[in-house]
Parts: structure tokens; sequence; C-alpha cells
């Protein structure tokens, strides 16, 4: 039994060997990377500071009513990094339901971090569903920014309503256009588009299945992410900032795409102070040169994060 379950396992794990050996070159400590897809994503969770005033109270209530285990990401304020609990799931807790608390990866922190957003600055996140970036822009300013959430779909943005609505938040509006098509005219401040990705920076050993019945369903990825970023710089005001994310390693849906709004529209990459451990973006890829600028944009491991990988360009609207 144990000898088929380990065969299982080995099979499993050489599903990805033959799926990431094309960034075999690019991935630093490569076999370290596999090896870390063999662990569950460690969880972390966010104290909500627009409704918990004392974290020391929270922090000791949560350990004493549920075992709950963590350590402080003292690199990023007020997160926590889960190492034990009674309870599985965080959205199962209480605490949870009254918006005290908030779960996310800790990279998702990244983008917003880059956008850097200001109480009573207009800010545009042009993908928004299921919320996480939207609720750490109004954390981060206090609900004092005035934040258009959007997202393609209805379903989705229920559920960033659900989030917003838990964690007290009150300067978001939504809207539900196709991000391509977002009306224009807008002064937006700084604009954060999150864009849907292959996901590569989530993969872990047992999710072959799912990463096959994917490759099946997947439109044209790239072109969408240059559609939706292209929109995204003319939704912006000259001078303002734009913040792309990804939570893929793939070059083609990151600096290649970064690259064509270079060659569109007078852009500049800017630089910013990741609290996260990064390698600097690439200036070429299968034979494909990048502007030398790329170099500024990050890319975020996941074995050297221990949290989805993820890749972030902050990007300066010229005129
Ligand atoms: C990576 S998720 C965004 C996650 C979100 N930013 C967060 O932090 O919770 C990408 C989102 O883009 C939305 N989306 C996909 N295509 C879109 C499009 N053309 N225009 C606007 N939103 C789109 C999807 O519905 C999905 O909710």
């Amino acid at each position: 039994m144990e000898k088929n379950r380990l065969k299982g396992f080995q099979q499993k794990s050489s599903f990805f060997e033959g799926y990431f050996s094309k960034y075999k070159d690019l991935i630093p400590e490569y076999d370290k990377f596999l090896e870390y897809l063999k662990t569950p994503l460690p969880q972390y969770f966010r104290i909500n500071n627009l409704k918990v005033l004392d974290s020391n109270h929270l922090l000791e209530l949560l350990k004493n009513k549920y075992g709950l285990i963590f350590e402080e990401v003292k690199k990023v304020p007020l997160f926590y990094k889960v190492i034990d609990s009674k309870e599985p799931s965080l959205g199962n807790l209480e605490e949870y339901g009254l918006g005290l608390i908030h779960s996310m990866t800790l990279t998702s922190s990244l983008p917003v971090i880059a956008l850097d957003p200001k109480p009573e600055e207009l800010i545009l996140d042009l993908c928004a569903a299921p919320g996480g970036k939207t609720g750490l822009i109004a954390m981060l300013t206090e609900d004092k920014a005035v934040v258009v959430a959007n997202d393609k779909r209805i379903d989705r943005l229920t559920a960033l309503v659900a989030n917003l609505k838990r964690l007290g938040i009150t300067c978001v509006v939504t809207t539900c256009y196709r991000g391509e098509l977002f009306p224009l005219g807008i002064p937006f401040q700084k604009v954060i588009v999150d864009v849907p990705c292959s996901g590569e920076g989530r993969y872990r050993v047992g999710m072959e299945g799912e990463i096959l019945y994917q490759k099946f369903g997947r439109a044209n990825l790239p072109s969408i992410q240059k559609g939706l970023l292209v929109r995204a710089f003319d939704l912006v005001q000259p001078g303002g900032i734009i913040v792309y994310s990804t939570c893929t390693i793939n070059p083609e849906e990151n600096e290649a795409v970064v690259d064509y709004l270079l060659r569109k529209r007078q852009a500049e990459i800017l630089d910013w102070d990741s609290p996260l451990p990064y390698r600097t973006g690439l200036t070429e890829w299968e034979g494909k040169t990048f502007h030398p600028s790329l170099k500024l944009t990050k890319r975020f491991y996941t074995h050297e994060v221990e949290a989805v990988g993820f890749y972030v360009a902050k990007i300066k609207r010229l005129i």
C-alpha cells in the first residue's frame, strides 16, 4: 500500500519535472523549487486595521480559542503565517466572519505595496474579484481612498462585495465591465491590473489534473493580458501609475506583456522597494529581447517567498 502511494507520488513529481523543465535555467535553485512544490502552500492572514485596534488582544484570543499557532511576518506589517491550527480553514473562524482578519497569500500584498495607495487618491482595480487587493488598498489608506473595483464576472463581484462588507470597507464602488472596454475619461491617478493568468505560481504536487484540464479551456492569455494592460495605461492620467501583476512564471505572460506596452505607449518602468526577496525581470526569453528596463520588474518564486509565486511591474504613464 505504502509502496503504491509512494509510486503515485513519484509519478506526480515527474509531471512537474516535465512541466517546469522549460524554466530550468530561469528558476533559481531549481531542484529546491521542485521539492517545495511537494509541500502545501502556507496559509497567511492579515489583521484588519479598520476594525481591530488592539491586535495583541486578538492574537491571544486566536491562540487560546483555536490553538492557532502563527508567526508574524515582520517584513509585511499585520501579516501572520499559520504554522498550525485545530481549524484547517481560516474562513471558518468566527473572527474571519466578523471581518477582524482576512486570509490572503503573502505575495498578493506585493502589487498593492508597489502601488503605494494614498488617502484621497482615485484608484481603479481593473480585475478586482474576489477583492484581496482591493481590500488591502482600503486597509492601507484607512478606507479613505476612492476605489473603483471592476471585474467582468458578476458572480465573482458578488464574492468581492461580501468580502468588503465583512471587512467594513466603504470606500469602494463596483463596476462590471470587460476591462478592455472600461469607459475612458475618468481621471484615475493609479490603476492596478492583476490579470487572469495561467497561475503557475500556485502549482503544487496534487494539482496535475486541474492543470491539464485548464489547458483545454484557456483562451490566448498573453493577448488578453496585453489588451488589459494597454487599457489600464489609457485609463490612468499622464504621470499616473499602473501596477501589472500575475501569479505565474511564464515570461510570455509577464515581461513580454509589459514589453508590448512599452512599444505601444509612452511608459516608463519604475523601481519600488520590495519587502520580500525577488529576482529581477528578464530582458530576453527564447530568442526574444525585451527593453532593458524590464530588469526593474520583479519575479517572486514560491520557494524563496514561501507563498504563491508572483510577478509585479510598476509603470508610469509619461504622456
Ligand atoms: C487573478 S484574478 C484577480 C484577483 C484579485 N485581484 C484579488 O486580489 O482578489 C483575475 C480576475 O480577472 C477577471 N477577469 C478576467 N478577464 C477579465 C476581463 N477581460 N476584464 C475584467 N476582468 C477580467 C476574472 O474574473 C478574475 O476575477
